[in-house]
């Protein structure tokens, strides 16, 4: 099954002669397991498509339906915490908290205990390839590549079933653009994790398991 249905998806800008129609009639399909790559021109409506589906903003018209549920119909908050996670091209890391601490945010958030908290952000720091070293630093000690893995790490907690990132290695050089495509493609794969990835990169879409191809505010499969 579907873990996010997409019909009918309207949403633009501005009102009377400053409207502007972003996404007109979108319609897609995602499953879990997979990993979507979903491309297009700047301005197309990439960044609009992941908040509407990390239910920062809700439809205009249409309705997106996580297993099942309109967004507009769910607890925005307990979603965000619980079910999805979404990695910014900028990282979004919290400068007053150290690289541990990061990773740990979206559990304290949860309530998960503090010691349970600790070994799992340490776990996933591990997995992304964060070495004991850097687990103290904060993130302005860290490189962007170690910075970037940080918010993957932090996405990966809570076992959340969607992830989505807006230009995850976009900032990155080939060798931790590729790592940052390993995560996203292990998350999927092992984990069975749906993963959305917004990306102008051709070795990320070329990696994907489907291509999606944003114009004139709808989705078409490549
Ligand atoms: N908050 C906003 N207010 C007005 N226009 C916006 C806002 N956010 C985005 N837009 C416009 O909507 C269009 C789609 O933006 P966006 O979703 O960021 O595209 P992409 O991520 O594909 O580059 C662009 O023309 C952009 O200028
Ligand atoms: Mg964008």
């Amino acid at each position: 099954m579907a873990i996010l249905e997409i019909h009918d998806l309207h949403y633009g800008y501005g009102s009377g002669k400053d409207r502007r129609e972003v996404l007109r009639g979108l319609e897609a399909s995602f499953e879990q397991g997979k990993v979507y790559a979903v491309t297009g021109k700047s301005g197309a409506g990439k960044s609009t498509l992941l908040s509407l589906l990390s239910a920062l903003t809700l439809p205009q018209q249409g309705e997106i339906l996580f297993e099942g549920t309109p967004t507009s119909r769910l607890d925005p908050m307990e979603y965000r915490r619980r079910c999805v996670a979404v990695v910014y091209q900028d990282f979004a890391l919290f400068p007053l908290l150290n690289v541990t601490e990061n990773i740990m945010y979206p559990m304290e958030l949860c309530g998960v205990p503090k010691d349970k908290a600790l070994a799992d952000a340490h776990a996933l720091a591990a997995q992304v390839g964060l070495g004991e070293e850097l687990w103290n630093r904060y993130p302005s000690a860290i490189s962007g590549g170690e910075q970037q893995r940080v918010a993957i790490a932090r996405g990966m907690a809570m076992d959340r079933r969607l992830i989505l990132a807006d230009e995850p290695t976009g900032n990155l050089d080939s060798e931790n653009s590729d790592q940052i495509i390993r995560l996203l493609l292990e998350a999927a794969h092992r984990d069975d994790r749906c993963v959305i990835v917004v990306t102008h990169d051709p070795d990320v879409a070329g990696r994907a398991d489907k291509v999606l191809l944003m114009r004139d505010g709808v989705l078409a499969e490549r």
